[in-house]
C-alpha cells in the first residue's frame, strides 16, 4: 500500500448501489497516502452524496463537464493530466458502454478520453447485465485498449440474484490500485543508496553536520524496491523511518558510511550517493568536552573526509554510479565537473539556493546529467521525483550494459 504515497488518483463513481462502498475506498486510498479527486456521474449522485466524498477526499467533488466554477478551479483537461491513475468504481454497464464507444457526454467519459494515465474499471452490475453479450463485447474491446478490469466478484447481489457482477471490496480495490505502480525496471538488481547527513564528532557532545533530511535518499530507496531491486540504504542520522523491505544500515560518520558502502560492493549493480557527506572532519576528536576558555577566537583543525562515491566509482568493476550535486550557483558547470572528476555515470543536479526545493523540503527540481545528455525534470514531490529518477536511471543503466 506504501506505493500509493503521493499518488494522484482520480476516482470515478458511476451509478450503482455499490457506490456506497466508494466512500470506504476513498478513505483507504487516502490512508495509504494517495491524493484522491472524486468525479461522480449524475446517476452516482443518486446513490451517495457528493458531500460524503468531499469530506473523505478533502477536495470538492467534480460533477459536471460544463460547470464554470469547477473549471476555474481545476479544469477537466488539467484534471485528466493531473491523474497518475484513473480508477472507476463502481463502473456501471452504461458507463462501460459509453466509454467503449469513445463518448464524451459527461465529465467522466471526457476525462477517460483526455487522460494518458492508466484506467482501471471495477465493474458492478446485475449478473444478467454482466453476462449480456453487449457488455461482454464492450469489456473485450476496452481490455484490448489496455484498460484493466478489477473484478467483478461473484456472489449475492443487492437485487437478490446470485452470480458475477459484485464490485470487489474496497480493500481489494485499494490493493490492486497500489499494485499498478509496481514496475520491474530494477528486477533482480542490487542497489546501494547513501542518504542523510554525516556527523563528524568534535568532542563527546559536539559534531559538524548539515541540514540534510534524508528524504530524497529514502524516497529513492522506496522507488528502487518498488522497481524490484534489493536495496541497502546506508543512512546518517535522520528523523524518518526506512521504507519496508529495505535493508537499513545506520551510520554516523563519513568513514562509517564508506565502510558500509564498500561492504558487499561486488554484489552492487547500482550505487546512488544521495547523502550530504561532510567534506571535512576534525583532525582529532577531543576525549572530553572542550571547555570554554578566555580566548575570543578558537580554531578547529579539519581534515578532508574520504570521497565515498569517488571511491566506489574507482573500484575495479564499479557499479553504475549516480551522484547528486547540490549547488547554489553555476549548477550545471559544477555538476559536469563532478561527473568527470568523480568518474560517475550520472549526476543529478539541484539548485539548493531556491526556496521550497532541495535540502529539508518536500519538493525537488533536478537536472539529470550524463556525459552526453542533459534533462530537466518538472518540479514535484520527492516521492514522485524518486520514481521518475529510478526509471530514468534504470533505462540509462540498462542501455549502457547492453552496449558492453
Ligand atoms: O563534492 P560534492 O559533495 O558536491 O559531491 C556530491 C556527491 O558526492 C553526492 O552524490 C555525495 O553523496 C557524494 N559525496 C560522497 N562523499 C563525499 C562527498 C560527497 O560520496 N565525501
Amino acid at each position: 500500500m506504501h506505493r500509493l504515497t503521493n499518488r494522484q488518483i482520480l476516482l470515478g463513481i458511476t451509478g450503482g448501489i455499490a457506490a456506497y462502498k466508494s466512500a470506504e475506498l476513498t478513505r483507504l486510498l487516502k490512508k495509504a497516502g494517495a491524493d484522491v479527486r472524486v468525479v461522480m456521474t449524475p446517476a452516482a449522485a443518486e446513490f451517495i452524496t457528493p458531500l460524503t466524498l468531499q469530506a473523505l477526499s478533502g477536495h470538492q467533488v467534480h460533477l459536471e463537464l460544463l460547470d464554470p466554477e469547477a473549471e476555474a478551479g481545476m479544469g477537466h483537461i488539467e484534471l485528466a493530466k493531473w491523474a497518475d491513475l484513473v480508477l472507476i468504481a463502481p463502473a456501471s454497464a452504461d458507463f462501460i458502454a459509453r466509454m467503449t464507444a469513445g463518448m464524451g457526454n459527461d465529465l467522466l467519459t471526457t476525462l477517460c478520453l483526455a487522460t494518458d494515465a492508466p484506467i482501471c474499471l471495477a465493474p458492478a452490475m446485475n449478473q444478467a447485465m454482466w453476462r449480456d453479450t453487449a457488455t461482454q463485447t464492450n469489456l473485450a474491446t476496452v481490455v484490448q485498449r489496455g484498460i484493466k478490469l478489477f473484478g467483478p466478484a461473484e456472489g449475492e447481489q443487492a437485487c437478490g440474484d446470485t452470480g458475477p457482477g459484485r464490485m470487489l471490496e474496497p480493500e481489494q480495490l485499494a490493493q490492486l490500485a497500489a499494485e499498478q505502480f509496481e514496475t520491474r525496471s530494477l528486477s533482480g538488481k542490487t542497489v546501494f543508496i547513501t542518504a542523510g547527513p554525516t556527523r563528524e564528532p568534535i568532542d563527546p557532545v559536539r559534531f559538524i553536520s548539515n541540514h540534510s533530511s534524508g528524504k530524497m535518499g529514502f524516497a529513492l530507496a522506496q522507488a528502487a524496491v518498488d522497481a524490484g531491486a534489493r536495496v541497502k540504504l546506508i543512512s546518517g542520522p535522520v528523523n524518518i523511518s526506512a521504507p519496508p523491505r529495505v535493508e537499513l544500515v545506520k551510520v554516523e560518520t563519513a568513514e562509517q558510511m564508506l565502510a558500509a558502502s564498500l561492504d558487499g560492493i561486488a554484489t552492487c549493480d547500482l550505487f546512488i550517493g544521495a547523502a550530504a557527506v561532510a567534506d571535512y572532519k576534525p583532525v582529532a576528536v577531543a576525549e572530553h568536552k572542550i571547555k570554554k576558555g578566555n580566548e575570543e577566537i578558537m580554531e578547529l583543525r579539519l581534515v578532508k573526509n574520504p570521497d565515498i562515491i569517488a571511491t566506489i566509482a574507482a573500484q575495479a568493476a564499479p557499479p553504475f554510479t549516480v551522484g547528486f550535486a547540490a549547488e547554489t550557483r553555476d549548477l550545471l558547470n559544477y555538476a559536469r565537473s563532478k561527473l568527470t572528476r568523480k568518474q560517475l555515470d550520472m549526476i543529478i543536479a539541484n539548485d539548493v539556493s531556491q526556496p521550497g526545493i532541495g535540502f529539508n523540503s518536500d519538493e525537488n527540481l533536478v537536472t539529470l546529467v550524463t556525459t552526453d545528455t542533459q534533462e530537466t525534470l518538472p518540479q514535484c514531490s520527492k516521492q514522485q521525483l524518486a520514481r521518475q529518477l529510478i526509471e530514468k536511471i534504470a533505462s540509462t543503466m540498462n542501455a549502457a550494459q547492453d552496449k558492453v
